[in-house]
């Protein structure tokens, strides 16, 4: 069996507070004035991935149905497509509209192993103004427990960022209907 790695093995708390400091700084000031969503999650996905040495795969899963998520922008190695709200971390966190933290993604029943180096993974939902979800955001590591409840508050934080962005996702938009 693998040995798993303490916390502070990871990174030590402090470094990643700081880190997490510097990082939403560079987010809110790059957002400054930006209108379009699909920019905003690629900034947060570049600048996230590049800051921390346990992120091994970056992204977000966009909600495109009442029960499904379709890949968005991620940096890192080649993501599952698409992801229904029974299925993995993912949905799970979709499902309950709450952040969910894995130590051990092998413990997890239904992980869905998109890589399998990955080790462990914290999932947080991301709510648009009126409260609806609208995307999920996923984060895995190589790494065993690499995320606490530091990234769970800096990266809930993060996302409520994105709830100002008007531009409402497919699954919001009012049906057409065809004559
Ligand atoms: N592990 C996730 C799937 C997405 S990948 O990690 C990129 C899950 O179980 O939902």
């Amino acid at each position: 069996m693998a040995e798993r790695l303490g916390r502070n093995d990871v990174m030590d708390r402090q470094r990643k507070i700081a880190t997490y400091e510097q990082v939403s700084q560079a987010i809110e000031a790059t957002l400054e004035g930006e209108t379009d969503l699909l920019a905003a999650m690629a900034t947060v996905v570049c600048l996230l991935h590049h800051a921390f040495d346990a992120y091994f795969w970056t992204g977000f899963y966009r909600r495109m149905g009442p029960e499904r998520l379709l890949i968005g922008p991620y940096q890192g190695t080649l993501g599952c497509l698409e992801i229904t709200f029974d299925r993995g971390v993912c949905g799970t966190c979709a499902r309950s509209g709450q952040t969910v933290v894995v130590p051990d993604v092998h413990q997890f029943p239904g992980h869905i192993a998109c890589d399998a180096a990955s080790k462990s993974e914290i999932v947080v939902p991301v709510f648009d103004r009126a409260g609806r979800l609208i995307a999920v955001f996923d984060v895995d590591s190589d790494r065993y427990d690499a995320f606490d409840e530091v990234d769970q508050r800096y990266l809930e934080q993060i996302m409520a960022l994105l709830s100002r962005f008007d531009m409402a996702p497919i699954y919001h938009l009012p049906s057409i209907v065809s004559c």
